[in-house]
């Protein structure tokens, strides 16, 4: 279903992001269907490049991270027609009257600002008060959303000065992604799930978004912020609050958050025993993380894993495991749900085989696997196995599974329907970085240095004593 005709600026439009994932995604959406003609996507940045320069730039950007199946020269140029240039200066005088003048006036606007945190509180401040955002615009802003609750909250604090919270649109992209709102659609579209999705029955969880990639070229920026800052205050959080929030009461964008905001209230702190930081060493796929970020004295993790309570009424007693990590074994997310043994074995197996599990994979092979136990064909007598019962979205919907959107797709056309519900409202991100400062605070004042561990493995051997020590473990990443 096409979207209504909109001007979508991005600022910092000739950047990393735009041209990896914003530009590619907007094309997408037209070459679907679902982006009107009329619609028009203005680039603006400090570049001195004019519409055919920015076009070009955006055609090179397209051949580069397109899939080639996706490209066709005539919708290629067709896009390429949808675009404008501005060169703007984000703290002066320079380029915002030309941008003005561009817009139209009947449509709708959106501002993505995918550009330094720094630069939020000038551009907020030039698109209002030069009258080029009204009250019925829409901005969109990048993760880091801070480094800190201060930091986040003196954010918040200067978007709100120009732009309602109706009106700021806060990208996580894992929230965007399609199996990310299959959660939602399994556990609140089912009965099957949902009485069973309590610590009387859930055993543990595991929530793992394990990369293959180092931090080659982010090194500086990563290396100011670490795992915790860069994966688990906002992706791996969000994953859980989805997992353990109450069932809100619609599916509309306050209803779904407020439920989420109180699982983190819910969280307890973690304690020192309950989280193992890591660092790769040097190895086949490249230098060492320390190498990687140029500061051998980095005690900053590019590993983390913890254990953590939901401390509530449902989930008491049901520990949450989180990992996540650069230059693992596999690129792979996956939510797992375990849940506990059957009361009382009428057969001949020891308990503590877990053999129900529920596994939620983000990527890749998006899907669900539940695990069952069987009895094992054949004359061998009442042998138990555990097998898969498995959906793959792929298998399951044929081509109509080719077809997901990307994450950043999904969420722009969602700032243009004007749905908030995937974005994080300014309250959920303080109250995460409340949760996640102490614990930083807490591993620093104790000078922590991270565990290294070998590449193409699962982290560091402390991380699987996390859950050994529990009687527990950890899920193959695979
Ligand atoms: C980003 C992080 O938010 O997410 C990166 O800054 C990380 O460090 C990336 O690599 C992972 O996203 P995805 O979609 O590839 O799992």
């Amino acid at each position: 279903i096409p979207v209504e005709p909109f001007d979508l600026v991005i600022f910092g439009g000739t950047g990393d992001l735009a041209r990896r994932k914003i530009l590619p995604g907007l094309y997408r959406r037209l070459a679907d269907g679902q982006m009107p003609p009329e619609a028009r996507i203005i680039g603006a940045a400090r570049s001195d490049l004019d519409d055919d320069g920015f076009r070009e730039l955006v055609r090179e950007a397209l051949y580069e991270y397109q899939r080639e199946e996706d490209l066709d020269s005539e919708q290629v140029e067709t896009f390429l027609g949808l675009l404008f240039y501005v060169t703007v200066d984000a703290k002066g005088d320079a380029g915002w009257e030309d941008l003005k003048k561009l817009m139209n006036p009947d449509r709708v606007h959106a501002f993505y600002f995918s550009v330094a945190p720094s630069l939020f509180g000038p551009i907020a401040e030039r698109l209002k008060d030069r009258g080029i955002a009204d009250d019925e615009a829409r901005i969109v802003v990048e993760k880091p959303f801070g480094h800190d609750l201060e930091s986040a909250k003196a954010l918040n604090a200067s978007l709100a000065q120009h732009f309602n919270e109706k009106q700021i649109y806060r990208i996580d992209h894992y929230l965007g992604k399609e199996t990310v709102q299959n959660l939602m659609a399994v556990r609140f579209g089912n009965m099957l799930f949902e009485p069973l999705w309590n610590s009387q029955y859930v055993d543990h969880i595991q929530i793992t978004v394990a990369e293959t990639v180092g931090v080659g070229g982010r090194g500086e920026y990563y290396d100011r912020s670490g795992a915790m800052r860069d994966m688990v205050q906002n992706h791996l959080l969000q994953l859980l609050c989805l997992i353990a929030m109450e069932p809100p009461s619609r599916y509309d964008p306050d209803a779904v958050r407020d439920e989420k905001l109180k699982v983190i209230r819910a969280l307890d702190t973690v304690r020192p025993d309950d989280l193992v930081r890591g660092q790769y060493l040097a190895g086949p796929s490249g230098p060492s993380y320390l190498e990687d970020v140029g500061n051998p004295n980095s005690l900053t993790e590019c590993f983390i894993a913890m254990r953590l309570a939901v401390s509530n009424w449902r989930w008491a007693g049901t520990p949450f495991y989180l990992r996540t990590g650069k230059r693992l074994k596999a690129r792979t997310s996956e939510i797992a749900i375990v849940f506990k043994d059957a009361p009382h074995s009428i057969f001949d197996v020891p308990q503590g085989r877990h053999s129900n599990v529920l596994s939620i994979r983000l990527q890749p092979n998006e899907g669900m696997e539940m695990s069952v136990t069987i009895k094992e064909p054949g004359p061998g007598g009442m042998r138990l196995i555990d097998v898969p019962l498995d959906m793959s979205f792929a298998e399951a919907l044929g081509e109509q599974a080719s077809d997901i959107p990307d994450a950043y797709e999904r969420l722009i056309m969602d700032v243009i329907r004007g749905n908030q519900t995937l974005f994080m409202r300014g309250d959920e991100v303080e109250a995460a970085w409340a949760w996640t400062d102490p614990v930083i605070a807490d591993w620093e004042s104790r000078g922590h240095v991270p565990s290294p561990y070998d590449q193409g493995s699962s982290g560091p051997d402390d991380a699987l004593m996390l859950l050994h020590r529990d009687g527990r473990r950890w899920r193959d990443i695979r």
